[in-house]
Order: C-alpha cells, then structure tokens, then sequence
C-alpha cells in the first residue's frame, strides 16, 4: 500500500503520462492503451474517455455508454456525463495479476448505442513498491559445528516481495559480525538469495550463539526492507581438555586421619559441553602403588580420601598425578601434580633405654664415675620428638648429656651405705609435645659396703667396780662396740689389749669373749693384794684393712671385811707364788 503523502504527486504524474500515451495508441492502434499505477483511490479518474474516443460529450447518456470489464471486476466505471473513466476500487496489482514479471493489463471494452461502436481499451497497471520483502519465518536457525571450517556455505531461505522487478527483493544484508558474512545469489528464476559464509572459525567456549540480522532490501525508491534474525547455535566439538584449577597441589594432612578423611577435592573444568567436558579422574603410572593404597581417588567426583593409615614415621610425602579425562569422542585429558604431606602428630612415646647400669657398685664411688648410660629417642618429629630425661631432685646423681640422645648418669655427692643402702632411680623422658607424651624406667641402684666405719664403743671409758673374793670366772661386764658396717667390716672380735706392766699380761687375770665383748675375771682378787687394773678393750672389725677402736677399761677392787688385822714381815712381800699386778696396791686395813 501507498503512504498517502506520496500518493497525489505520483498519481498525477501517471495519469498525464497515461494521457499522453493513449494519444499516441489512438491513433496506431485500435487498441487504447493507458498506464496507471496501483492502489489509486476510489474516485480518481484515469483518462477522459469522450476526449480521447472523440465522442459527444453530449451524447454518451443517451448513447447508453458503459463499460464492460473482461475479468469482471468492477475496478472501474464511466461517468456518462462527462465521460471519464474512474476508480471504483482499489486495484492491488499483486492481487490481480498474483506474482509475475511479464505487464499487468486490466482489459475493457467501452460500448456505445445508436450506432453500436466497441472501443478497446487496456489499462496497464503499473507496479508501486507497496510491499517490503517479507520472510517466512522470523527466526532462522542455524546449527553450526564449532569444527566448522572457515569458507563453508549455509543457504538461508529467502525473503520474498511481491513487488515486481526493481520493486523486488533486490540484495540482502547481514549486520555485522566477526565470524560471518552473506553472498548474495540470483536464482534461476531471478529471485534472490544469501548464502551465509563462515568467515572466521567459531569457538563455542568463546561464544555459544550468534545472534544475526538478515535483512531483505527491494530495489524500490525508496527502498523497503524486511528482516529476519539468523541464530546461529555453535555446536561443540571435544576441542578442549580439562584443566585443573592448579598443576601442583600440596596438602597436608594429619597423620592418623581416620579413613575416609578428604584430603582434597580436585576439581577439573572442561570448557566444552555434554559429554565432551564430564571428567573421570584415575591415577597416573607416575603414582606408586602405596600412593594408591593409601588414598582413594573417586574417579567421578576428584575427591581423594584417606584409605589407608597414615603414619608420619613411616611415611612422610607421597606424591601422585591425577588424570582428569573428558568422556568425548576423542577423549581429552589434563593432569595435575600433587603432594600429600603427612604432618606429624604426637603419637609416639618416647622411649628409653638403659644401655648400661653399674650395681652394685661400692659407696665409696669417687665423684663422677658413670653409673649408667641411658638413651632416648622418640620417632615423632618436631617439638614433639624432642625429648628431655629427668631424675628425681634430691639424688647424689646428676645427667649429663654424653651425645646427641645420650646421657650418662654420674655420681655428684659422696655416697654412703650406711646411710643410704641402696637407690631407686627413675629415669623419666619427655617430649615437648602438646601434650607432652613420657615414658620411665626405675633402677635399683645398690651400694657395696666399704669398711669405712670404726667400731663404736658407747662410751670411751669403762670403770668396773668388783667386789673382792669374787668368783673366778665371774662375768664382769660386758663391752659391745658398734660397727655400721656389713658383714665382715662389722664382724668385731674383742680382744685386751696387752700392756706389760711388770712383765704382767692382763690376759692371766681377765678374759674377753672375742665375739660379744663379755668380760671375765680370770681369778679371785683380794682388795688387800690389788686394788684396781686399767687396760684397753680394743675392737677390731674383720674388714680388710680392719679398722678398731679402743676404750679403757679401769677395774676397781672394792673391799670387803675378810681379814683379821695381821702383822706382815716384809719378807713375805715379794716372795710367793704367781706374779702380782704391777699396780697392786698394798694398803693397810
Ligand atoms: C609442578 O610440578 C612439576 C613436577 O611435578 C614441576 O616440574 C613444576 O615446576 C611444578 N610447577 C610449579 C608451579 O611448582
Ligand atoms: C568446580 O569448579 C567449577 C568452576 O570453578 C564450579 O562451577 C564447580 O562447582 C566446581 N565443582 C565442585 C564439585 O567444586
Ligand atoms: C611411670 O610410668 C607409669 C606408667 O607407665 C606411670 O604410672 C608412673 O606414674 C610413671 N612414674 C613417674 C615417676 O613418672
Ligand atoms: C718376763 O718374764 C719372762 C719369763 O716369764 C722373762 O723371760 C722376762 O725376762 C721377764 N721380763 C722382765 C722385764 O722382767
Ligand atoms: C687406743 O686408741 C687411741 C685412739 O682412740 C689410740 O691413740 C691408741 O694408740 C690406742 N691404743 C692402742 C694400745 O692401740
């Protein structure tokens, strides 16, 4: 249809130039030919048929002038009156004449009365551009493999203008675009038509679809046009391989993790689609045996877990490479590295051991003889297998470290049996973990007896008074000395020390018991022959050297009233039998 601005300029245009060359046909031909464009308003006149048939104005009605429309349509009509021919409806000549190229002609008769005359009259119709190009669809929809090579073809369909000729679809437009562009092609029948080309390679990671506008331009003045949008879905390709977030990973995991722990959670992206970008994960040959056992790689889900125990001591690094493989045709892979450290947990004891141990050993041990060499060691690693070994406070013994972890236990005060016989030493080691792990080993360290004690007798001096006239043999008292020693160094024997005095041996009057220290009197002592002795006890131990001590012992006659006064010669004074005391005393009663 026409835009009604334009409409009465064109028609007038048309309608002088229909006059013009009707002029010229009336008179070549019998045939009265006028041109007018289509789509004219009702009403409109086209020619003035009695000026150019040369009839009577006059006449006409009487005449009974009409018109006879071959293809019956009632387009048109005659004024009677005036003679000129008009529209009566709006002539579209793709309508009339459907679509062709060759002239679109209304043909006519024009018939009059008294006398009967026929006039022949073809009303060519004239094409106006009053349709744009028009697709059939809106949307056309392309799939297009991102395989595909540059310079490939794909026919869009047509759009199609029911004008004619220059009024037709007269080229195509595509907007513009990286990937792609149209040619233009003239079919057989003189239609157009695009080919889409692929001018630069599509990447469907890049850009998945293309949004196009094709657009159909008539060769009408002005021109019209009709659009369609060109979508063009990229179809993918397994052209990508899955790549891992990262090439090396290092994780860290405790040891002793229970199974099943997630160590980590890889996570391969493949940029393509479908099936071309669903990843398993499997272990490379690079990854040991024991890397495998010891972790579980779920081959849809890229999780590594833990499967086996960990154990920091036995094995501290494991290192593996995941494949991460994509299920497309030709299947794609990519690979990444990683590091499984296992951090170490305070989980060992730390352990001791007495390499050696002197006891007994004698309590005279000279200051910083080595007693024992103990060793530690605990297989944690870090604060946690540093260990330190302690003894209880208050011990004559102190450590010193020897060697890396060895430590000698020396004697730092003088030891004594008697006082201390023997000592329960507990050796305890502990590491600097949190918390602190320990472990301890008692010895018995026993002490040897040194004869390095005296006998002791409870006093120094020992004054036994004995009644005179006493029986031989009669026990006087008894002399034990003390020895804190131990067997042989406390075995004390008793003996009187001999003190000549006057060539007299105290053995003939007194008798010790070597073993207990019981003092005898040998004889009978009368006051009035001697009255007191002093000797020395001694006690020896039987160590070797023995040791011994002495005391005095003074013995004191005590009188009784057994003599009668007498008169004694001096004669009978150093005569007689046996020998007296040097200190015999001869007092007068
Ligand atoms: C990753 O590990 C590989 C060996 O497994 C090594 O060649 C590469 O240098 C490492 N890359 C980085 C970034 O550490
Ligand atoms: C893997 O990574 C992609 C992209 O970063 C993300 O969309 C996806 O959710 C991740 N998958 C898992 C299981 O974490
Ligand atoms: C020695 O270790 C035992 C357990 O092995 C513990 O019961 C004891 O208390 C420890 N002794 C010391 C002195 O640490
Ligand atoms: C002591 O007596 C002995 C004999 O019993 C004698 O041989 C000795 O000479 C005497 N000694 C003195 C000092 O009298
Ligand atoms: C008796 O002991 C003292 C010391 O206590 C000593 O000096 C003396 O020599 C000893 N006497 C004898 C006869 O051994």
């Amino acid at each position: 249809m026409m835009r009604p601005d334009l409409t009465m300029q064109a028609r007038k245009r048309y309608v002088a130039f229909a006059i013009f060359f009707s002029f010229i046909n009336h008179v070549t031909a019998s045939v009265t030919h006028y041109s007018i464009p289509e789509e004219m308003k009702e009403g409109s006149v086209i020619a003035n048929l009695a000026t150019d048939l040369s009839l009577d104005v006059k006449t006409l009605n009487q005449r009974k002038m009409r018109l006879d429309l071959i293809a019956n349509n009632k387009y048109l009509d005659v004024n009677k009156e005036t003679g000129e021919l008009y529209v009566v409806e709006k002539i579209d000549r793709e309508y009339l004449c459907t679509k062709t190229l060759t002239l679109c002609y209304l043909k006519m008769e024009v018939i009059l009365e008294n006398p009967l005359r026929i006039f022949n009259i073809e009303l060519e119709i004239l094409d106006m551009n009053d349709n744009a190009p028009q697709f059939r669809r809106d949307a056309i929809h392309l799939d297009i493999s991102e395989a595909t090579s540059k310079g490939e073809r794909f026919s869009l369909s047509n759009a199609v203008d029911p004008d004619v000729g220059s009024n037709s679809v007269k080229t195509y437009h595509l907007s513009e675009s990286e990937h792609f562009t149209i040619e233009v092609q003239t079919g057989r029948d003189g239609s157009k038509f695009a080919d889409l080309i692929l001018k630069k390679t599509l990447d469907r990671e890049q850009q998945a679809v293309h949004n196009l506008i094709l657009t159909a331009v008539d060769g009408g003045t002005p021109a019209r046009s009709g659009t369609a949008s060109v979508i063009v879905h990229v179809s993918d390709t397994n052209d990508n391989a899955p790549t891992f977030e990262k090439l090396n990973y290092s994780v860290e995991i405790m040891e002793n993790s229970p199974i099943g722990s997630l160590v980590v959670h890889l996570n391969a992206t493949d940029l393509d689609e479908g099936s071309n970008s669903d990843v398993t994960y499997s272990y490379s040959l690079y990854t040991s045996e024991k890397t495998q056992e010891t972790f579980n790689l779920n081959p849809s889900t890229g999780e590594i877990t833990v499967k086996g125990m960990l154990n920091y001591e036995d094995f501290r690094i494991y290192d593996m490479e995941v494949i991460a493989t994509d299920k497309g045709a030709n299947s794609l892979s990519g690979q990444c590295t990683i590091q499984i450290l296992v951090e170490d947990m305070n989980d060992n004891h730390p352990e001791l051991s007495i390499k050696s141990f002197q006891s007994p050993v004698n309590e005279n041990i000279e200051l910083d003889t080595v007693i024992a060499v103990v060793s530690v060691s605990d297989k944690d690693s870090g604060n946690n297998g540093v260990v330190d070994l302690h003894i209880p406070d208050n011990m004559p013994f102190k450590l010193r470290e020897s060697s890396d972890n060895y430590y000698e236990l020396v004697v730092s005060e003088p030891l004594d049996r008697e006082k201390v016989p023997e000592y329960d030493i507990t050796f305890t080691v502990t590491d600097r973990g949190s918390p602190p792990l320990s472990d301890n080993e008692t010895m018995t360290l026993e002490l040897l007896d040194v004869n390095d004690n005296v006998p002791q007798f409870p006093q120094s001096f020992y004054t036994i008074r004995v009644m005179e006239n006493n029986a031989p043999g009669a026990l006087l008292s008894s002399l034990t000395a003390f020895d804190p020693d131990l067997h042989e160094n406390q075995y004390l024997v008793y003996f009187i020390l001999e003190k000549e005095i006057a060539n007299t041996s105290m053995s003939m009057l007194f008798s010790i018991n070597p073993e207990n220290g019981n003092l005898y009197a040998l004889k009978t002592f009368d006051y009035e022959i001697e009255k007191e002795f002093l000797f020395h006890i001694e006690a020896r131990d039987s160590g070797s050297p023995p040791l011994s001590s002495n005391v005095t012992v003074h013995i004191i006659i005590v009188d009784q009233n057994d003599n009668a006064p007498v008169i004694v010669s001096p004669s009978d004074c150093c005569s007689g039998e046996g020998t007296f005391p040097y200190f015999s005393f001869f007092l007068p009663s």
